[in-house]
Formats: C-alpha cells, sequence, structure tokens
C-alpha cells in the first residue's frame, strides 16, 4: 500500500501539492482511499486524487473493480468547508465532474461506506455502480442548514435510492441517518458486519466473479402513484414550519423534478435552483452563523495547541436556578459534580428542583430513567467547602453581590487545590474585582451561563485582566463537551450581549411612550424574525431584573435618557409571568401572553402626564430602531476590544437571545442592509423630536466602517 501521503514522482510537483486520497491495488480491485483529516471533506486535493486514481484504475488491465472508501473514521464529510469561498472551491476536477467520471466508469465502481457520509460524499456514493455500508454508518444531506440543497445529484438520486418521501424527509431535514434503515432499498447493496475493508473487498470479488452490470440510480424510474399528493401535502407541511427558510421548499421542487422529468432534465432543474437559494441572503446568512460559530472558538493570539487542563470533577457553589441548571449540564455530560450551600434547606429545595426537571423530561420522553439515575447519582450536596479541595473546576453561582461573590472567591483560594479553575457566573460585576481577592487570579475565568441554564446554547466566556490563556483555551474547550456554543467577552457591565440588549430595550421603551403598543412592539419584532418580542421576553425574563439595573443606572449614569414606563409596571408588582401580571397578562398555567387593557390605560396615562402626543409608528420604524440600537452597542464593543470579532456578536445573539438564523444575527443583518444606510437611519432617528440625539451617535467603528464602504464582517 502507499504510504498515507503519496507524492508525485516529479519532486517540483511533490512540493506544491499533497495527494489526499490513497491508491493501491489488493486482488484486482483499486482501493481509493479518502484521506483529508478530519472528515475527508472533498477538497481540490482530494478531488484530483480520486481522478487520478480512477483515470488509473481503468488503465490497469489487471483492475477489475474500483472501490471508493474513506480513511479512519469518516466515508466523506462532504465539501471541504476550508477552500468555502475560494477558487479551489470550483477547480477542475470538480465534485460534478468526479461523478460523471464515477458513473461513466466502464469497470463497476463501489462505495465502501463506514462512518459519515454527508453531503457531497453522500452524493458520491449515489454516483457509484454498488454501495456497501457498515450498518453502523451514517448519512445525511445536511446542504438545508445552510440555506441550500444538494446540488450534485443528490436531489435526482436519492428518491431513486430509497423513495421520495424518505429521500424528502432527509433532504429537508439535513438529519443524520443510520445505514441500518436501509437495509432491503437500492441504496446499499450489502450492509456489511465484522471487518469492514475485508468485507468490501469480498463484495467486490464477488461481483466481478459473477460479472455483475453496472447499475446506475440514474436509469431508475421513479414509480409512486401517489407521488404528486405526497408532494402537496409536504409543501403545505414544510411552508407551514419553515417561515423565512426558503430552501426547505426548493428541496421539494428539485425532487418533484426527480419524479416528473427525465433524469438530466431533473438535474439542470436541481442546479437552477441550487444557485437560485446560493444567492439568496437567507442562505448567505446562514453560512455566515456556520462559520462565525466555528471562528468564536479561536482566540487572537493563543495558539490552538496551547495545552489544556484535565477537567474531570467540578463544584458549583449555590444551588439556586443557575447553580441548578449548571450542576445538570455537567452531569449530562457525564462529569461529577460536587453543589455546595450555605444551609441544608437550600441544598434540599435545590437538589428536588433538579430533580423534579429531570423527571419532567423523562415524562416529555427526552431522557430516560437509567440516564435520570446515573445524573442524579452524579451530584454531591455539601455544606462545607472542604469538600471541593479537589475538584479541577469551580463554578460560583450564588447572589449577584460583590462582597458575597469575593467572600466565596477567598474561601475557594483557601481550599482549592493548586490549578484549579475558579469561574463565576457573575452576570453585571467586575470579574477583576473578584479575581484580585485571591492569590491566584490568573486561575479565575468567568462563565455566562444563560438561563435556563441546562437548556439555553450560549455561554460567555469571560477574560478577566489576568485570565491565563491555558484557562480560556480550557473552558472553551469545555464548553463544547457539555455542549455549550461559547464565545469570549472582555470584562464590562453586562458583557455582549446584555450590554447590547439594554439598549434595544431602551428603544422599545420609548417607542411605547411615542405611541406603539407592546403588542406592536412584539409583533414587528416577532415578524422581523426574534423568537419573542422585547416585551414578552421581559415579561418571562422578569421585569424586576431589568428594574434593578435601572435604578442602578439612574444613579450611576445620570446623563442616559430612560423611559420610567416600565418602572411604572414595576411599582405595581407587574414583574411578569411569574406573577400572572406584565405587559401582559397570563392565566394560571399557561404561558400565552394576552393584551390588558389595564397596561394599555398605564401607558396612555403616562404619555398624558408627559405630554406625549401619540403617533402611528410603522413597523419598519420599530425594527430599525430596536435592531439598529444593538447593532450601534455592538461596534461600540467591538471599539472597546470587549468583543473579538463582530461574528461572536452574531453567535451571542443567535444562540442566546432567539435572533433569526436566517437574518445571521445583528451585525452580519446591518453588513447585509448596507452600514451607509444604517448610519443614515441612526440620522434620521436622531432627529425625532422626542428621541434622545446622542443615543443615535453612530459607535467610531460604525461611521468608519460606513464611510469606507466596508462591512463589520469583511
Ligand atoms: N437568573 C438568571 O437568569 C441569571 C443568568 C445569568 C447569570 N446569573 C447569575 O448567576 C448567579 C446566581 O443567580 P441565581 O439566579 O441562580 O440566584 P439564586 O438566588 O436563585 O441562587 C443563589 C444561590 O446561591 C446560594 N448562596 C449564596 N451565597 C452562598 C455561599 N456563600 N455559599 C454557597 N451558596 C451560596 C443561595 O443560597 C442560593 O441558593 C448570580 O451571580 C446571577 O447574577 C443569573
Amino acid at each position: 500500500m502507499v504510504g498515507i501521503v503519496e507524492r508525485s514522482r516529479s519532486a517540483r510537483y511533490a512540493r506544491s501539492r499533497i495527494i489526499s486520497a490513497r491508491y493501491d491495488v489488493r486482488d484486482g480491485v483499486a482501493f481509493i482511499t479518502l484521506d483529508n483529516p478530519p472528515v475527508n471533506g472533498l477538497g481540490y486535493d482530494t478531488r484530483a486524487a480520486v481522478a487520478t486514481g480512477i483515470d488509473r484504475a481503468l488503465a490497469d488491465a489487471a483492475v477489475r473493480a474500483i472501490v471508493i472508501a474513506g480513511a479512519g473514521r469518516m466515508f466523506s464529510g462532504g465539501a471541504d468547508i476550508r477552500e468555502f469561498n475560494t477558487p479551489k472551491a470550483n477547480a477542475e476536477p470538480t465534485l460534478h465532474t468526479l461523478i460523471r467520471m464515477v458513473e461513466a466508469s466502464d469497470k463497476p465502481v463501489i462505495a465502501a461506506i463506514d462512518g459519515g457520509c454527508m453531503g457531497g460524499g453522500l452524493e458520491l456514493a449515489l454516483a457509484c455502480h454498488f454501495r456497501v455500508a457498515a450498518p453502523t454508518a451514517t448519512i445525511a444531506l445536511p446542504e438545508v442548514k445552510l440555506g441550500l440543497l444538494p446540488g450534485a445529484g443528490g436531489t435526482q438520486r436519492l428518491p431513486r435510492a430509497i423513495g421520495i418521501e424518505p429521500a424528502l424527509n432527509m433532504i429537508v431535514s439535513g438529519a443524520s441517518v443510520p445505514a441500518a434503515k436501509f437495509k432491503g432499498t437500492a441504496l446499499f447493496d450489502e450492509l456489511i458486519d465484522g471487518d469492514f475493508p475485508a468485507g468490501a473487498l469480498d463484495f467486490a470479488r464477488k461481483l466481478v466473479a459473477e460479472n455483475r452490470p453496472r447499475k446506475r440510480l440514474r436509469d431508475v424510474v421513479i414509480n409512486e402513484p401517489n407521488a404528486e399528493g405526497f408532494l402537496q401535502f409536504a409543501r403545505n407541511t414544510v411552508g407551514a414550519v419553515s417561515k423565512g427558510y426558503p430552501a426547505p421548499l426548493k428541496c421539494i421542487d428539485a425532487v418533484a423534478a426527480a419524479v416528473a422529468k427525465p433524469f438530466d432534465d431533473g438535474l439542470r432543474t436541481e442546479r437552477e435552483l441550487f444557485l437560485l437559494l446560493l444567492q439568496t441572503p437567507e442562505s448567505r446568512a446562514l453560512r455566515h452563523a456556520f462559520f462565525a460559530e466555528r471562528a468564536a472558538s479561536r482566540i487572537p493570539g493563543i495558539a490552538v495547541s496551547t495545552p489544556v487542563r484535565p477537567i474531570e470533577c467540578v463544584a458549583v457553589i449555590g444551588a439556586g436556578t443557575m447553580g441548578g441548571g449548571i450542576a445538570m449540564t455537567f452531569a449530562n455530560a457525564g462529569l461529577p459534580v460536587t453543589i455546595v450551600e450555605m444551609k441544608q434547606e437550600a441544598l434540599d429545595k435545590g437538589l428536588a428542583t433538579i430533580r423534579r426537571n429531570y423527571e419532567a423530561s423523562v415524562k416529555r420522553g427526552r431522557l430516560d430513567a437509567k440516564t435520570l439515575d446515573r445524573n442524579i447519582a452524579l451530584l454531591s450536596p455539601t455544606l462545607s467547602y472542604a469538600d471541593i479541595a479537589n475538584v479541577d473546576l469551580v463554578i460560583e453561582a450564588a447572589f449577584e453581590d460583590m462582597e458575597v461573590k469575593q467572600g466565596i472567591f477567598r474561601e475557594l483560594d483557601r481550599v482549592a487545590k493548586p490549578g484549579a479553575i475558579l469561574a463565576s457566573n457573575t452576570s453585571t460585576l467586575d470579574l477583576n474585582r473578584i479575581a484580585a481577592v485571591t492569590r491566584r487570579p490568573q486561575d479565575v475565568v468567568g462563565t455566562h451561563f444563560f438561563s435556563p441554564a441546562n437548556v439555553m446554547k450560549l455561554l460567555e466566556v469571560v477574560r478577566g485582566e489576568k485570565t491565563a490563556d491555558d484557562v480560556l483555551v480550557t473552558v472553551m474547550r469545555l464548553a463544547k463537551r457539555i455542549g455549550k456554543t461559547a464565545v469570549v467577552s472582555g470584562v464590562c457591565d453586562g458583557f455582549i450581549g446584555n450590554r447590547m440588549i439594554e439598549q434595544y430595550l431602551r428603544q422599545a421603551m420609548f417607542l411605547l411612550e411615542e405611541g406603539a403598543s407592546p403588542a406592536q412592539v412584539d409583533g414587528a419584532l416577532e415578524r422581523f424574525g426574534m423568537a419573542m418580542g422585547p416585551f414578552r421576553m421581559s415579561d418571562l425574563a422578569g421585569n424586576d431584573v431589568g428594574w434593578f439595573i435601572r435604578k442602578r443606572r439612574y444613579v450611576e449614569k445620570p446623563e442616559l435618557v430612560y423611559s420610567r414606563i416600565a418602572d411604572r409596571l414595576c411599582e405595581l408588582g407587574r414583574f411578569g409571568q411569574k406573577t400572572g401580571l406584565g405587559w401582559y397578562r397570563y392565566e394560571a398555567g399557561r404561558r400565552d401572553a394576552l393584551p390588558d387593557p389595564a397596561v394599555d390605560a398605564l401607558i396612555a396615562d403616562y404619555r398624558k402626564e408627559h405630554g406625549f402626543s401619540p403617533r402611528k409608528i410603522a413597523e419598519d420604524e420599530i425594527v430599525q430602531r430596536c435592531i439598529y440600537a444593538l447593532v450601534n452597542e455592538g461596534a461600540q464593543l467591538l471599539d472597546e476590544g470587549i468583543a473579538l470579532r463582530a461574528s461572536d456578536i452574531d453567535v451571542v445573539y443567535l444562540t442566546g437571545y432567539g435572533f433569526p438564523r436566517y437574518r445571521g444575527g445583528p451585525m452580519f443583518y446591518a453588513d447585509s442592509e448596507g452600514l451607509y444606510n444604517v448610519v443614515r437611519a441612526m440620522h434620521r432617528f436622531a432627529a425625532n423630536p422626542h428621541g434622545d440625539p446622542r443615543f443615535w451617535t453612530p459607535a467610531p467603528l460604525l461611521a468608519k466602517l460606513a464611510a469606507e464602504g466596508k462591512t463589520f464582517n469583511g
């Protein structure tokens, strides 16, 4: 067998190009093994090596059949994302060329699928004359998640292999499905248990010995009598659940073409639809979100190879709302958690809540009883700090009070082993002041979880002045292990997410003063795509939280203009869902926000008292004022170095604040609107006689980029 990296005989050529597929011949069968870690992506070098391998096999009289397989634990993850938006992505041989070569080969080509087989990888396999798979292999066409459809024949060949309904389900959802599910379909000629490469070789030898004719999925005619009815049903149901996302319906159109048209015409339709989707703002936004999430884990100036500290057991201080959720998050990932409280009563209450949450998941079928028992067994409640002397990481989630937190960190400094990471879940306090009470500020970091901590994906990792690089890298890596999307934030009041949301909420309140109703503002932003409008969101989070912060702002920053309308609501004890009354009213046991005439009256009285004559506010103005308030504060965070990159801000909003993914996040959205237009709108808002012109002073970075015709995301 040729080595992992085969080099061309020409030295000059070898220097310029690494061949990332292996070629070897075993017993008259040529094996072309994709070898492009980590997922055998079909990048240019790999495609070229496969093409060379096929030509070599075709030219070799001793070769009777060709097997395409994957090295490592994948067949292929599809397109090589590192080549996206580079000329290499479309350089010949393209995936289309490879597919044509494979299909036209007069020697049989077999795809041998072990591990994952995704996107373009599956499309290549579908073009082969035969396919064998390990039953544990998984296949998927995930293009829809990037706002696209499989554009290399997937929508035409998969329905011919497994039927319209299962194919459409896969294409529209992008979900991974185990190969075993397709036993007995034309997708797999054989499922191979046991030694996979040997089994694939046996299969190839057998078909050569039997002189089996080559099969091409393109020759299969779909003959399903209810196809039209099913496609119409699919259009109705998919249309209803994919608002804002054009790709799922186009996937159905492509599959419909597989039913209605000859193969090559269907391919053309698929191509046209693919190119159309590629240009949509939604697909651009989804691709941005995909890359933004990957970029967030890289920290400029810190090498990826920085060694991480081992984290095998953790402690959580405080068994309240956040402590309980954080403990569950770690237990879910299989890590033992010691939970420290001040009083037995609080400990018992916290553990009872955790158990109740797990039991609710079991009832809903999301967790099995065995896992519940395992997770509960991983939790060790205690009242003694001495019990956490050996943990690798402590997360403090006690009261939001500097003295309380400093007291806890002094204690942690005393008991924790050297090298333990000491984290605080503070949402507003200065992490540097917390770190300063320890003799090891380099080991102190912020881990800002969102509520409910066991559900919400976002984790803001707060980098203190003295936080060590390896501590930061360890926590970022750990986030992945516990299923969180981590974004680095510098120290400031509110970090990235909450500092921005404060400005958004300020605008929402001004809109009420000027004439909008809570339902109108919420409706506008929900139609824009936000999971929840600002008033429903405040009712869910608790209006008292914002009130508490505002009262502090009135003292610390008296120059800032705040509407006092929300204070009125809080003075009446209308804290939101938890009190049954807030910006809306809530019926017992239900979460539906019902408009409340008492709130309308409160707003009307407030306007009258302040001499505001209400006006009708257009939906566009509502959306722009709230979203551009986020954008301007985001730009400010970039200017101050609190956020490392604009795309990190987008990730925060996509994963923590219900910003619509198909709009890519606030900074990407501003880019797509054009920063020049954003700044122009801000000048217009500043001229509003009711508004606070200072609010709309563009952040220096925004002003600069707009003037230069540039974007946040480069
Ligand atoms: N609730 C949220 O939505 C949210 C979101 C993000 C961050 N946070 C932050 O998380 C932290 C905890 O918030 P929460 O909402 O869970 O509060 P909580 O009041 O529900 O829980 C705090 C718990 O800490 C315990 N505690 C206090 N001092 C302690 C000590 N010295 N040792 C051990 N236990 C102690 C209390 O008994 C209580 O059970 C705060 O810093 C808060 O700002 C809260």
